[in-house]
């Protein structure tokens, strides 16, 4: 179910007990959909919706041995343009500088080079993505959004 969109080589990054990889059929969907419910950002998000956005993102896993302990994915046409989202990892395993790992994978991916542009929303966050290239809007006026940020919230919606 969960095939890399490309349908080509995956890669993965070891170190130490640690590795990451991009290869979708490694995730442990309930690992993301628990991580993610439990954000400020994707508070509530159905299972369904988690799955859809792993099915047409690069996503990339960390893990401890079998077990999957962070999470990131990249919404991006592999030519111009990615949207980083996502980014967690687990709470016992932070404080440990697997964000910035990730961060530099990410960063080094061979598919995600050459982009005019990466975006990415935190609210705390900034220093982390800083180190990578990531900096304040420069033209904040140029930018324009659709948002709704309560959608998962509201017990009506259908997904
Ligand atoms: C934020 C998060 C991904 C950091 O992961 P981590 O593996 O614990 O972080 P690392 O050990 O790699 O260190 C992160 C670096 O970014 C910095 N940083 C900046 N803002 C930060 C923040 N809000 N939280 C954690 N680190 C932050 C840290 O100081 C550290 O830099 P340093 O080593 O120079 O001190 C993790 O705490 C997490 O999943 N938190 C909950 C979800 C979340 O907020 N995700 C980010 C959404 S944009």
């Amino acid at each position: 179910l969960f095939r890399n969109a490309d349908e080509g080589a995956t890669m993965e990054w070891r170190r130490g007990e640690f590795r990451i990889s991009d290869e979708a059929r490694d995730l442990d969907i309930d690992f993301v959909h628990g991580e993610l419910a439990a954000t400020y950002w994707a508070e509530q998000i159905p299972r369904v919706v988690v799955e859809r956005s792993i099915q047409n993102s690069l996503n990339f896993g960390i893990y401890s041995a079998k077990r999957q302990v962070g999470f990131a994915r990249v919404v991006t046409d592999h030519a111009t343009f990615a949207y980083l989202a996502d980014v967690v990892v687990a709470q016992p395993w932070q404080a440990q500088g697997l964000s910035k790992w990730l961060m530099e994978v990410i960063s080094a991916h061979p598919r995600l080079q050459g982009l005019r542009r990466w975006v990415l929303v935190t609210a705390d966050a900034h220093g982390l993505y800083e180190k990578y290239g990531f900096k304040p809007l420069l033209k904040p006026q140029s930018y324009m959004e659709k948002a709704d940020p309560d959608i998962y919230r509201r017990a009506a919606r259908k997904f």
